[in-house]
């Protein structure tokens, strides 16, 4: 490789948010680049990186030549650069036909009537948060503001008592804080684990009136049979994660972009009924789920390149939602922008089972900002979190100036 290089398995890389410059570089010199295997990626193997648009489109629309589960010997599968135990067996790691087995009883909970009956709730306690913010001295919006209405809400989804949430969201916050590479921490994975199955056991006692119980209960038209305890323990471990922090991310982020393009704001509270593209905008703009590997199931061809069976294939939807082929001003943060073809949520079998959930609460969130007509801005230096999957802040310093 000629152009600028940074080892994208390195977590590090990322402290300083997304290396924007690198992937513009990729999409117009080498779009399907073949990434060398590096001290952070342990099976030993490299991987492709793949950042157009029409490329990531091309892999996540054909899974049976991009497989989100193992894909025969040579690999052991998964969705992260290194290769997961949990490949196989998980709905964002399956293929069809058991990946929608799983999806069709888990859609049976996650209905439009279910997530539009979260509304209230999250709005009520949205409104607390926000009368909460008094002028004075700085606070980390991540950790106050940010965290909070996603972890609710993954909380409500999944029936978990008010007591217990702030410890689990606690877990999974320190899982993804290592550095590792790697998503989450097998500790994590244990601890979450073992929690979920009281859970279970618990909602299949005393049926409750969370989208998790209608799961936990839901029986296959075919045989009347249910999801198992693994399938469910599973599916309770990746809601966090794939649910939680991808929102609280997304939240940071956009206040972040607001706070950098103070007209877009102000355009916001002019006019509210822009939250809609508004919201679009800021998970363009914010893709917390930056990148998903796939495994090669069979010899292919992407843009010119060869790719060989079993071999890794990354794409990375950040890199794809700031293509100029595709977008006018890819990085211009506008939140007027129509059409937004952005991939934020994925696409194909395994698009975002939450998407309308985030969507809720990203409305919510910043319709209550936006009205409180709070003046907010910068208080230090923003800091990421240093991880290459989930990119987003750990810290960001913000002030109450005064009420607009
Ligand atoms: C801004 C917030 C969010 C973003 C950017 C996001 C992004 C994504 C993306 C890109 C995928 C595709 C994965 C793939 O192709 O392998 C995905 C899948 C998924 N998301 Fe989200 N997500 C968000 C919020 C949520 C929420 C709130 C939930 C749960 C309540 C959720 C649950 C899931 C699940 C379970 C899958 C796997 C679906 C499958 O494999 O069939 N996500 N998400």
């Amino acid at each position: 490789m000629t152009g600028p290089y940074v080892d994208l398995s390195d977590s590090l890389n990322f402290v300083n948010g997304y290396p924007h410059e690198f992937f513009t570089w990729l999409r117009e010199h080498e779009p399907v680049y073949w990434h060398e295997p590096t001290a952070a990626t342990p099976d030993g193997e490299g991987f492709w990186v793949v950042s157009r648009y029409d490329d990531v489109n091309a892999v996540i629309m054909n899974p049976k030549t991009y497989s989100s589960d193992k894909a025969g010997e040579r690999t052991g599968g998964g969705t992260a650069i290194k290769d997961e135990v949990s490949a196989g067996r998980v709905l964002n790691q399956t293929d069809d036909p058991y990946h929608r087995r799983l999806r069709d009883l888990v859609n049976k909970g996650f209905t439009v009537k279910a997530i539009n009956a979260l509304e209230e709730e999250l709005s009520r306690r949205t409104a607390r948060l926000v009368e909460d913010l008094k002028a004075g001295e700085p606070f980390n919006f991540a950790e106050r503001v940010s965290r909070e209405i996603p972890t609710q809400a993954i909380c409500i989804v999944l029936g978990v008592p008010e007591s217990d949430r702030m410890m689990l969201c606690e877990w999974v916050e320190a899982g993804i804080e290592k550095p590792s590479g790697s998503v989450i921490s097998l500790d994590y994975v244990k601890k979450i684990r073992s929690y979920a199955q009281t859970l279970i056991d618990d909602k299949r006692a005393h049926r409750g009136d969370d989208i998790f119980s209608t799961i936990v209960h839901a029986e296959f038209e075919a045989d009347g049979s249910s999801l198992n305890d693994y399938e469910l323990r599973s599916f309770f471990s990746l809601l966090f994660p794939a649910g939680a922090e991808t929102t609280t991310r997304s939240i940071s982020g956009g206040l972040l972009a607001f706070l950098e393009h103070p007209e877009q704001w102000q355009r916001l509270q002019a006019d509210p009924t822009l939250i809609k593209t508004a919201v679009e905008e800021i998970v363009r703009w914010t893709t917390p789920s930056v990148y998903k590997r796939r495994t090669a199931t069979t010899d292919t061809v992407l843009s010119g390149r060869n790719i060989r069976a079993g071999d890794k294939v990354t794409f990375w939807e950040m890199s794809a939602n700031r293509d100029d082929a595709i977008f006018e001003r890819p990085f211009e943060f506008d939140i007027t922008r129509s059409p937004n073809r952005h991939i934020g949520f994925g696409a194909g079998v395994h698009f975002c089972l939450g998407a309308a959930l985030a969507r809720l609460e990203l409305s919510i969130v910043f319709a209550t900002l936006a009205r409180s007509g709070l003046a907010l801005e910068l208080a230090g230096e923003p800091e990421w979190v240093p991880n290459n999957r989930l990119v987003g802040l750990k810290n960001l310093p913000v002030r109450v100036a005064a009420k607009a």
